[in-house]
């Protein structure tokens, strides 16, 4: 069968299965993908993603990353606007420094959709598909309920908290989400904090990095625990932080190792969950959430009604966003393989 032919039934078996309607334009039109860097395993799983199921839809797609820097964030989206993209769709490195770029957008009639992570303190975003991050927190604060049986146990536990980067807004809610199932056993004295490090200012992690985590859990490390107490649980907002936890224990402390949270399912750190060195992870299915994001561009240029499920929790600080909330799934040693192997997310082989 001839490529092209082969190329278009595949596209059109890809697009039913994702339910994406048909473009009704003969001509590709392009879709203007801006990634916020390359460092992190999660947003280079998106961009692929995004970028093989657009293709497969029949856009044509720009894809930009941006080394978390701002300023490259700006230029390369306005590169796309100048370039005629129809629709943007941005995760942003900071979500409130972009007000110029969309303004920009709107100005030119271009749809924008928030990717992951809400744009902030605009007019000019149509809409945002993520996951759901409260759920992430909660998830990750049930777990750690159910890891110390904290209803039953008299504890106290000893807890420290690293969340997220203050400039990205998902990083609150995940923060508020654990933290509001962990509250009650706080104030019970079930959980303390050695450090006294609770407020999200205190336990945030500008841009995520590992090596900041692992910077602040080293000195947590040898201020409150270097005496030989035990560290019973690290609340860790997402995988590139735990890692930055697991390496600061790995190199500076010797005491019973702690129940560690996570998020995305990274490759290191699920090698780290199968070596018990990492208790849990929440995994978000970048293949669903692109899947979502490939049917609202559909919808939008098609002039359709867009899906969304919620429509009252994401305010921008200007407008809400319409907002579809995919679902986070609880991963652990025990349903890593049906989860992430069998599904074909990762092979066996990343994984050894
Ligand atoms: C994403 C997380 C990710 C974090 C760091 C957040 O906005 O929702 O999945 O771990 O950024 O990249």
């Amino acid at each position: 069968m001839n490529k092209k032919i082969l190329g278009v039934m595949l596209s059109a078996a890809l697009a039913a299965s994702m339910c994406v309607p048909a473009f009704a334009d003969d001509a590709a039109k392009k879709v203007g993908v801006s990634m916020p860097t390359k460092d992190l395993q999660r947003w280079n799983q998106d961009g692929a993603n995004m970028e093989e199921q657009l293709k497969a839809a029949g856009f044509e797609v720009e894809l930009q990353y941006a080394s978390n820097e701002v300023d490259q964030q700006q230029k390369q989206i306005e590169t796309m606007i100048n370039n005629g993209a129809s629709v943007l769709i941005i995760a942003a490195i900071e979500g409130s420094s972009l007000g110029t770029q969309l303004q920009m957008a709107k100005d030119n009639d271009i749809p924008v959709i928030a990717y992951d992570r809400l744009l902030m303190d605009s007019d000019a975003v149509s809409y945002y598909a993520t996951f759901d991050n409260y759920m992430v927190g909660t998830v990750q604060g049930n777990y750690i309920v159910d890891a110390l049986d904290l209803e039953n146990a008299e504890g106290p536990f000893n807890l420290e908290v690293t969340a997220g980067d203050p400039g990205d807004n998902n990083a609150r809610y995940f923060y508020q989400g654990a933290i509001d199932v962990l509250q009650p056993y706080i104030d019970a004295g079930k959980l303390v904090i050695p450090s006294g490090q609770l407020e999200f200012t205190d336990v945030a992690t500008p841009t995520w990095g590992t090596d900041v985590a692992q910077k602040r859990a080293e000195d947590i490390l040898s201020s409150f625990y270097a005496d030989g107490t035990n560290i019973d649980v690290w609340l860790c907002s997402n995988d590139s932080t735990a890692l930055g936890v697991e390496n600061a224990l790995a190199a500076n402390y010797n005491g019973n190792y702690p129940v560690i949270t996570g998020q995305d399912c990274d490759i290191e750190n699920t090698k780290n969950m199968i070596a018990g060195k990492q208790s849990m992870s929440v995994f978000k299915d970048t293949r669903t959430l692109a899947a979502q994001v490939v049917k609202m561009v559909g919808q939008i240029l098609n002039g359709e009604e867009v899906d969304v499920n919620d429509t009252e929790t994401y305010n921008n600080n200007v407008i809400t966003v319409p907002s579809y909330l995919c679902e986070p799934v609880f991963a652990d040693v025990n349903n890593y393989e049906e989860l992430l192997v069998e599904s074909g997310y990762y092979t066996a082989d990343q994984l050894a």
